[in-house]
């Protein structure tokens, strides 16, 4: 950058000096240099248009509501209410009052759209999205749904663990499949000074051992393996995670029977249209080709969002060799690593061990690989790693006869469009950059979807995985005993 920049201002010096406008050269020098710096701050987005109006325009007309709510009627207004920022009313409602209107929704379980699609078939595919407060994603997710093809048989399971009318009203608006709604009742929101919230009597964090002892602090005698005591809003997603799960193979009237598919997806997920398809090929497949396959995987993580295309960076320096130019236009671009494997590989799956940090996007399971998972629960409940997934491959590595195995899309089925995550919040959170970039990854993948058959890769064989030490922040008995006591037996 600082190279072109100092080209340029050679050139343009020597014609203002031979103009003899000399005032003018300080004038341009501040404007090229300010010109240049917003380029290259901005350019970052410079292949996406990820206007309001951009991304609207990828979505089909009918289903702008999900994504543009209707401001509330103004003459209903209650007493205690507030303004979002949108300008949109929100009802502040007491802690009593969720924990009442919670209790509510899960004594009565209702399905929503049951009478327009029917009950659930054995072989429907039960889709659980666990949802925090994220709406603006979860408006996508809902977009991306709804143009699935087949989703009018399947029942969607919205299960919260943040009380909100605005994110109820959406979810009841949806009209495209079988909808219920599932509230995790120990929530931070509903607890907010008592575990599994913070108790004031807690012990801090990075307090050493022996002075929480001498101070007596609750959970004095129970800090995790790296000497921390616990952060209640660390604990609050694996909690969820595992009390959803037990809820709906076990508790929830309308799935505890089922015996087909059940795939699990975050608010942040985004979904290609051809999902349903995929799961149910992989599902044969499975059956024909891999019997000890016990989980799919629809997606692959994208692990950083590198803005900085190393491939597009590349092709600039061969352009840059060929034309002899003294510098080539290199633009930052997006990283096409993962997206255009769609389109690249859309009928490739791989068999492999499960590994979390890479297949725990939208995976899906039965009741049978529920059944072993969930008689390894003190391995799950007790293990210390605050992290969901890492606590299923513990399960997975020592617990279960039949280790989950993986059949995995090479060309994902399931973005993840969320920037940052529930707890670590950046500067750029509301961007919607990425949600523009998938729209259009799958815009031109579209003649690739719906494949015929798969071809099955065994993936190279890995090194036996080691035995990984916890991540730590899972030490407290209490979080413990919670986790059990969600496992009725
Ligand atoms: C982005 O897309 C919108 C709608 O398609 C269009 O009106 C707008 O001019 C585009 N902006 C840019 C910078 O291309
Ligand atoms: C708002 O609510 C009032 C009373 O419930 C009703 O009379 C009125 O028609 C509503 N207005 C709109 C625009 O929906
Ligand atoms: C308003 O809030 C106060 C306390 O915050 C509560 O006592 C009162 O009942 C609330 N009123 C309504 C109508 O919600
Ligand atoms: C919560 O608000 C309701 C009214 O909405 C009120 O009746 C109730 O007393 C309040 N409870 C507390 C604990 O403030
Ligand atoms: C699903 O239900 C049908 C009839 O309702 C039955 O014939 C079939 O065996 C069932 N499949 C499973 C896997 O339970
Ligand atoms: C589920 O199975 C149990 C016992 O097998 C039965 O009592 C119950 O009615 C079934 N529920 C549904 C919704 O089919
Ligand atoms: C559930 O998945 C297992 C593989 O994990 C498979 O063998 C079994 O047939 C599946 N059950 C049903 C009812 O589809």
């Amino acid at each position: 950058m600082s190279s072109g920049r100092s080209q340029i201002w050679r050139r343009r010096t020597t014609f203002w000096i031979r103009a003899g406008l000399i005032l003018f050269i300080v004038i341009f020098v501040w404007v090229q240099v300010s010109f240049v710096d917003f380029g290259g701050s901005v350019s970052t987005y410079s292949d996406i248009n990820d206007s309001q109006a951009a991304i609207l325009s990828m979505v089909p007309v009918v289903l702008h509501k999900f994504l543009a709510p209707k401001p509330k009627n103004m003459t209903n207004i209650g007493l205690n209410g507030s303004y979002n920022n949108l300008g949109y009313y929100k009802a502040s409602l007491n802690i009593s009052d969720i924990k009442r209107n919670i209790a509510q929704y899960n004594l009565q379980q209702t399905v929503y759209n049951e009478d327009l699609f029917g009950p659930l078939q054995n072989d429907s595919i039960v889709i659980v999205i666990q949802i925090h407060d994220r709406i603006t994603y979860l408006r996508h997710l809902i977009v991306s749904l709804a143009q699935a093809r087949d989703i009018s048989q399947a029942l969607i399971v919205f299960s919260h663990d943040y009380y909100d009318e605005e994110i109820n009203n959406l979810v009841q608006s949806v009209d495209f499949c079988k909808v219920i709604q599932i509230f995790y009742p120990y929530s931070i929101q509903t607890h907010p000074h008592e575990f599994p919230g913070e108790d004031p009597s807690d012990c801090p964090r990075d307090m050493k051992k022996d002075k929480a002892l001498k101070v007596k602090c609750n959970n004095a005698l129970y800090p995790d393996l790296y000497g921390h005591y616990r952060e209640a809003k660390f604990t609050q997603t694996k909690h969820h995670w595992w009390w959803k799960v037990n809820r709906v193979f076990n508790q929830l009237e309308v799935t505890r029977n089922h015996t087909g598919l059940v795939l699990f997806l975050e608010e942040d997920h985004y979904v290609a249209e051809d999902f349903i398809h995929i799961l149910r090929l992989m599902e044969r497949t499975c059956k024909d080709a891999c019997r000890h396959c016990n989980i799919l995987s629809l997606g692959t993580y994208l692990k950083t969002y590198n803005y900085y295309g190393d491939s597009k960076k590349r092709e600039a320096l061969r352009a840059k060799q060929k034309t002899k130019k003294k510098f080539a236009d290199v633009q930052p671009s997006w990283t096409f690593q993962v997206l255009p494997s769609l389109y690249q590989h859309p009928q490739k799956v791989e068999i492999t061990p499960w590994i979390s940090s890479k297949h725990n996007m939208g995976m899906a399971f039965n009741r049978s690989t529920w059944n072993g998972i969930v008689r390894c629960a003190a391995y799950f409940c007790k293990y210390d790693d605050y992290n969901w997934d890492w606590s299923l491959q513990h399960i997975s590595q020592n617990c279960l006869k039949q280790k989950l195995h993986a059949m995995v899309a090479r060309g994902p089925r399931v973005f993840h469009i969320g920037e940052c995550g529930v707890h670590h919040k950046k500067n750029n959170c509301g961007s919607t950059a990425v949600i523009s970039k998938v729209q259009q990854v799958l815009k031109s993948a579209k003649r690739h979807l719906y494949p015929d058959y798969l071809i099955l890769n065994l993936a190279t064989v890995l090194k036996k995985t080691k035995l990984r030490k916890g991540n730590g922040g899972w030490g407290d008995y209490r979080d413990h005993k919670l986790c059990m006591s969600m496992t009725i037996r």
